[in-house]
């Protein structure tokens, strides 16, 4: 068990950068989306004393940034904040304690109130107590009505991209690398759990302690409390969850040890010691969040087949692509996300064999190839420039796929072998560092283009990575399983032979692509026929009923109308329920049932899903 052999206020001082390896020299990056001045005052260490106040929603303590002079005679230190109540500061050099004056600008809607201290030459930390407000966009206040045990409240946070800030005053940009110290209050009966390392027994004390010792980019800083337990999976992985949802998590996760084993198999050793998940409430905005030793998830993904679980190989895969080598600013995310797809369905592969891996670059595929039609031209660009702009909203599936086909591109060129090593080599090259879309260009042109001069000739990098749409020589991935689907599909648009249509049998990636290819002159009679052949209006595997609801808004179907109510209000998940409101939109009888809905569900969605579907809707509260 982790207990803290220090008090942590003294240990946070204490502890150092903590990279293993010598630093590389990577050219300064500027984040378009921080204030912070980590050129001048870097933040390398976060100490955090915080209690958990359900009543007041709102986490309040203390905060001690470690700090090192970059340029000596700096005494301006730069932080983000965005919503947070300062109350106090104090610099310290090892044991003097001096108020430190602050000032606190302008609020940006996007990227909150820099937070400027001033501060001796020789201070080595900062204190900063302070307190969050209920409306942060960083965490979400759940009542008891809206977890599995209906008793007691429950807290989580999602950093990424921006929200670090709305409850920890620090320098919030993924160029900013900090190790982590913890004490978390809270109500006796309920649980603390964070991304770093902890107590796993399930003992509830309300003080609890953590730390993560090596180098994380802010946005990987995360928490959740509330009545939740832990059930180990294997040697190295484990679940978190309510406790009445944890046998069934525990059941559908199984496969992650194993996972484990295929990630390193390929990306080289895992680093971060324990894997674990945990399993939010059903209004967590996204699929999965890769916060390190801790990954957050959906429980959407609890299917009850399995059918689901490549989220976890996709947010395992983040412990290289991500949080070992890191985006250094948001406009570079597809370092991230679309080395995370790539190799989320390297791990398929490996676990569930190349026919699953097909289907699911298929269905990729067909994502990019409809992003590309829909988005304007500088939306589809993998590097673009987000200066004043929101990196959330503007966060769309091209990084995940345009990123994840061109690295398809790169293993088809110079062979699986060399790409595997080559990747293997640019995780420990850049381990514990975040870098620029530059910084992989010329790693990749310094590394693997040499192994085929002629085939890397043949790619055309600046196109791939600075231009809109997609280049003329992209990997066209084939499913032989999709063949039979659409086979299928055809035969029975033609004749009406419902008993024909083998959909029963079929798995959660031959559904969705047997139901995204349906026409949009279905009539209601084959809608109907197909509901109740297969009950596809009923609770059931989230991502298939989602686009089943979405063909049921476009045909007018109404017998769905019950079920898509109940699903927007349950689910949160921001990718399954935005389409739906934007299908609803379209019409003005679709808009009134929406806002209808969205009246019912809105109290329950995370603050990003409620800023998303009010700009759908037009609404403003
Ligand atoms: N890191 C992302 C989630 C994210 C991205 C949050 C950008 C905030 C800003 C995570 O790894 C992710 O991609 N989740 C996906 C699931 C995945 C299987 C594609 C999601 O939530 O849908
Ligand atoms: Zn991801």
């Amino acid at each position: 068990m982790f207990r803290p052999a220090l008090p942590l206020l003294l240990a946070a001082a204490a502890v150092p950068g903590l990279c293993a390896q010598k630093p590389l020299h990577l050219a300064p990056v500027v984040d378009p989306h921080s204030y912070g001045n980590p050129q001048d005052i870097r933040v390398t260490h976060i100490g955090l004393d915080l209690t958990v106040d359900f009543a007041k929603k709102e986490l309040r303590g203390t905060a001690l940034l470690t700090v090192k002079h970059e340029k000596p005679d700096t005494t301006n230190l730069v932080l983000d904040t965005h919503g947070l109540v300062i109350e106090r500061i104090q610099a310290a050099n090892g044991k003097l304690l001096s108020t430190a004056t602050f000032k606190l600008g302008p609020e940006d809607k996007i990227l909150g109130a820099p937070l400027e201290i001033e501060i001796p030459k020789d201070a080595t930390s900062v204190q900063i107590t302070y307190r969050t407000q209920p409306g942060a966009g960083g965490l979400q206040w759940l009542d008891p009505s809206m977890t599995a045990g209906k008793k007691d409240p429950y807290l989580f946070s999602q950093s990424e991209s921006i929200y670090g800030r709305t409850w920890i005053p620090m320098q919030d940009s993924p160029a900013v690398r900090v190790t982590y110290t913890a004490i978390i209050h809270t109500p006796k009966n309920l649980r603390a759990v964070m991304s770093a390392e902890q107590d796993l027994t399930n003992r509830r004390t309300g003080t609890y302690f953590f730390k993560m010792d090596k180098a994380i980019p802010t946005y990987l800083i995360a928490l959740a409390v509330g009545d939740i337990s832990f059930q180990p999976l294997g040697k190295r992985a484990g679940v978190w969850s309510e406790p009445s949802m944890l046998p069934k998590a525990a059941w559908e996760l199984a496969d992650t040890e194993k996972m484990i084993e295929a990630a390193e198999k390929l990306y080289g050793p895992y680093r971060w010691g324990r894997y674990d998940i945990l399993v939010l409430p059903p209004s967590f905005p996204y699929g999965g969040m890769e916060n390190p030793r801790l990954t957050f998830a959906t429980p959407t993904i609890l299917a009850g087949d399995r059918s689901l679980v490549s989220l976890v190989a996709h947010e395992l895969a983040h412990s290289w692509s991500g949080n070992l080598v890191t985006n250094a600013t948001w406009g570079d995310v597809w370092l991230n996300e679309g080395f995370t797809t790539y190799v989320e369905r390297r791990i398929v592969e490996a676990l569930y064999g190349r026919a699953n891996e097909e289907m699911q670059a298929v269905l990729g595929r067909q994502t990019l190839d409809g992003l590309i039609k829909d988005l304007p031209a500088d939306q589809t660009i993998l590097r673009p420039d987000l200066k004043g702009q929101d990196p959330d909203n503007s966060l769309s599936e091209i990084p995940y796929e345009k990123g994840a086909i061109f690295m398809r591109l790169l293993e088809q060129t110079f062979g699986r072998k060399r790409f595997d090593a080559f990747l293997r080599g640019y995780m420990n090259h850049f381990a514990f560092h975040s870098i620029t879309t530059e910084d992989f260009e010329a790693y990749l042109k310094a590394h693997l283009f040499p192994l085929n001069e002629k085939a890397a000739a043949k790619i055309p990098l600046d196109a791939w990575l600075y231009q809109p749409g997609l280049p003329s020589d992209v990997p066209n991935p084939h499913s032989d399983l999709f063949d039979k689907v659409d086979a299928a599909r055809t035969a029975w648009l033609k004749e009406g032979d419902i008993a024909a249509l083998p959909y029963a049998k079929w798995s959660t990636q031959e559904r969705l692509r047997f139901l995204l290819a349906l026409p949009d002159t279905l009539t209601l009679d084959q809608m109907k026929a197909l509901d109740d052949a297969f009950h596809i209006t009923e609770k059931g595997n989230a991502e298939v009923e989602d686009v089943w609801l979405l063909l049921a808004i476009q045909h007018g179907y109404a017998p769905a109308d019950a079920r898509m109510r109940a699903y927007m209000i349950e689910i949160g998940r921001r990718k399954l329920i935005v389409p739906l409101y934007q299908a609803l939109a379209k019409t003005p009888e679709g808009k009134a049932k929406a806002l209808d809905i969205y009246k019912a569900a809105r109290p329950g969605y995370h603050p990003i899903a409620q800023a998303t579907v009010d700009g759908v809707l037009g609404v403003k509260f």
